[in-house]
């Protein structure tokens, strides 16, 4: 019996897939990250993983998959074939030791993309209009009466938008920004585009949204001394990952006027604790990691991680492996 185990509980359609003789499936009912423990106890054995951007696959998960079962008890294989994230970022997953293994791994890229690119504008347009802020002083009571000068935003009409990582949502970002005005688009990526240099987009863009992965080179790029590069009036986005950024540093910007606002989707760590600073702040908006919340693309997504595996335990190569 080929064994497949699911750390998360699937959407219907996803799971029905994975139904098949001779594939033995351990898939959790709920929709909590799975405690680590649980994790390191219910590798061993498995041929296939799906995984989530919650679940940390290291070198102790790996070495667990191929150890002793105490509950089988037997010495299981290292039997660990494949590993399918239920995400298109891969930063949780030691590759490197994969490889040593033998063990491949895939994502699920492009499925998400319109769903992250439409949850990024909308995020942006919350920071830059306020809607929190405004939605709140309704509630609060603070709707005095009709401002002239209160609650004013900035627009996007005759703006410079940077994009910092021009792949897949980049390129959606900025198609589906085109039809409000803007000026112009400025990109910076490590691949082969009409682009600009970082300093240049830091310091001419109203706007910057990162879409870059998180890499050892990206981790940590947006600090201190990138936000007094940027302009003051500067809106920045990250719908990509927490790490990116350095939220301290990004505290003191938002606080000292360094830059105008910040909307995230991505924070480090995840969940943000209740007490960070950044949530007292009327110029932050927060959101918690919902860039590809679709029922529609969470069953895609689901479903391609599961034809991953299915592709792999038939022989075949991955659909949809991670870049290396
Ligand atoms: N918020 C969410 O729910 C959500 C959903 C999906 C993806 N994401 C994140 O968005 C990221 C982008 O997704 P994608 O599908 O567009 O991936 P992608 O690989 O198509 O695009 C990433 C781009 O970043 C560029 N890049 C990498 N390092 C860079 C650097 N040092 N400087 C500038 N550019 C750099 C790459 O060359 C690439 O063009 C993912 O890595 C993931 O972390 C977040």
């Amino acid at each position: 019996m080929t064994r497949v185990y699911v750390t998360r509980c699937l959407p219907e359609d996803s799971a029905r897939l994975l139904q098949k003789d001779g594939i033995n499936v351990v898939m959790r009912s709920t929709d909590d990250a799975i405690p680590r423990q649980e994790l390191l106890d219910n590798i061993p054995g498995c041929d296939a993983l799906i995984c989530m951007l919650t679940d940390k696959v290291d070198k102790d998960v790996l070495d667990a998959a191929g150890k002793h079962d105490t509950k089988l008890n037997h010495l299981t294989s290292p039997s660990l074939k494949v590993i399918a994230t239920v995400s298109v970022g891969f930063d949780h997953i030691d590759l490197d030791e994969c490889k040593k293994r033998n063990i491949v791994v895939s994502n699920t890229p492009r499925v998400s993309t319109d769903a992250v690119a439409e949850l990024t504008v909308a995020l942006l347009l919350a920071t830059s209009r306020r809607l929190m802020e405004c939605a709140n002083a309704v509630k609060n009571g603070d709707w005095k009466s009709w401002g002239l000068l209160w609650m004013c935003g900035t627009e996007l009409r005759g703006s410079t938008v940077g994009i910092f990582g021009l792949g897949r949502i980049g390129i959606a970002i900025a198609t589906r920004l085109q039809c409000f005005g803007v000026k112009q688009f400025y990109y910076t990526d490590i691949v082969e585009v009409p682009q600009v240099e970082i300093e240049d987009l830091l310091k001419s863009c109203d706007f910057i949204i990162i879409n870059c992965a998180l890499t050892p080179e990206t981790a940590g790029l947006f600090n201190e001394k990138a936000f007094a590069k940027m302009k003051n009036n500067c809106v920045l986005v990250n719908a990509a990952r927490g790490g990116v950024i350095n939220q301290k540093d990004l505290y003191q910007a938002l606080v000292s006027g360094a830059i105008k606002g910040a909307g995230l989707d991505v924070t480090d760590p995840e969940p943000m604790a209740k007490d960070d600073p950044l949530l007292t702040l009327n110029n932050c908006v927060v959101l918690p990691h919902i860039g590809s919340n679709t029922m529609e693309t969470r069953t895609e997504m689901a479903s391609l991680a599961v034809n991953n595996v299915l592709a792999v335990l038939d022989g075949k190569p991955l659909l949809t492996p991670v870049p290396r």
